[in-house]
């Protein structure tokens, strides 16, 4: 019997592409950058299944163009706002994504930028290294505090709730923005359900967890950022165009808000020349929030098992609709 036809879009785990291997014929792109469209388009056709990634457009056309057979779409991401959800549904494709397995390192990497934006590590880093680190002054370097602040998690999900349950080890007050209050959580954390208008007003830091889909693209925009307190930080470890990135840099500039820690951008790579780049107020890091090793094996991991239970008929253990899984 011939074996089913997969696409694997980039190097994962080599122990995941194994598994996949024992079940299917594996066309694995290797290279450091994602196929170009065409690219993707031309290894596509035929395929029984792909594991691909938040680079990768995976829309109707690209499902006409694999064709009829196609059975399973495997996103190694918890986010999935590059595939055309509906499109797979309407064919009859489920489509797979690695929640849970990343809450934690998100999480702590999203509570990682509040503190190094925060206290001003990287400015202090480049000045330890480039010569201007002159001599301990009282009034150099001045960083928010942490302690006893009050922060404002938008997006009350998994990861939105683990960053709420770090932010009591620093004893915060908590508020929340979700257009679903989540009493269930509230019984397990003391936090208060607030609008956006009390959030963005009373939050000493704005935590950035939702997803993107249309209502929260530009979510943050000149409007928000001019109702956050002058001292207040934004953090971002969700997805890029929530926050409009001009507006965000006009806020930083005129020191509307004091900081920003951004783990996503819009676009990414965020180019060179981009005007947020020449602020030190605004730490920029290249998408990096899942990115340990045991976070990405796990997420490796479970995209293989979508994948090759896709390709069996079976059911997925995380699947982004349900109502056309097996
Ligand atoms: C995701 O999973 O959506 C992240 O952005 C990458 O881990």
């Amino acid at each position: 019997m011939t074996k089913p036809r997969v696409l694997i879009t980039r190097n994962i785990f080599p122990e995941a592409i194994k598994a996949i291997e024992q079940v299917a014929e594996v066309d694995l792109w290797t290279d450091e950058m994602p196929p170009s469209r065409e690219v993707l388009l031309e290894k596509s056709k035929g395929i029984d299944g792909i594991l691909c990634l938040l680079t990768d457009k995976i829309d109707g056309e690209f499902m006409d163009n694999a064709g009829p057979q196609l059975k399973v779409i495997s996103q190694i991401a918890v986010g999935y706002n590059n595939i055309d959800i509906a499109e797979a549904t309407k064919r009859g494709i489920p489509v797979g994504y690695t929640p849970d397995v990343l809450t934690h390192a998100t999480a702590d990497f999203a509570f990682t930028l509040l503190m190094a934006a925060a206290r001003l590590v990287i400015p202090g880093h480049i000045s330890a290294h480039d010569g201007s680190w002159k001599t301990w002054h009282p009034l150099h370097f001045l960083g928010q505090d942490i302690y006893g602040s009050k922060i404002g998690i938008v997006g009350m999900g998994r990861i939105g709730f683990e960053m709420a349950k770090r932010s009591t080890g620093f004893d915060m007050d908590i508020l929340y923005y979700d257009v679903n209050r989540r009493e269930d959580l509230e019984k397990k954390l003391k936090m208060t359900h607030v609008g956006m208008d009390e959030l963005l007003t009373q939050s000493d830091f704005v935590s950035i967890h939702v997803d993107l889909n249309p209502t929260t693209q530009h979510m943050f925009s000149t409007e928000q950022f001019k109702q956050m307190k002058n001292s207040s930080v934004i953090i971002n470890a969700a997805r890029g165009p929530v926050i409009d990135h001009m507006a965000l840099y006009e806020a930083l500039k005129n020191k509307e808000i004091a900081g920003a820690g951004l783990d996503v951008t819009d676009p990414e790579p965020i180019p060179n020349d981009h005007p947020l780049l020449t602020l030190d107020n605004c730490l920029i890091v290249p998408h990096i929030a899942s990115a340990t090793i045991e976070t990405r094996r796990a997420m490796s991991n479970l995209a293989a098992a979508n994948l090759i239970n896709g390709l069996k008929g079976t059911s997925l253990s995380t699947c982004v609709n349900p109502e056309v899984d097996n």
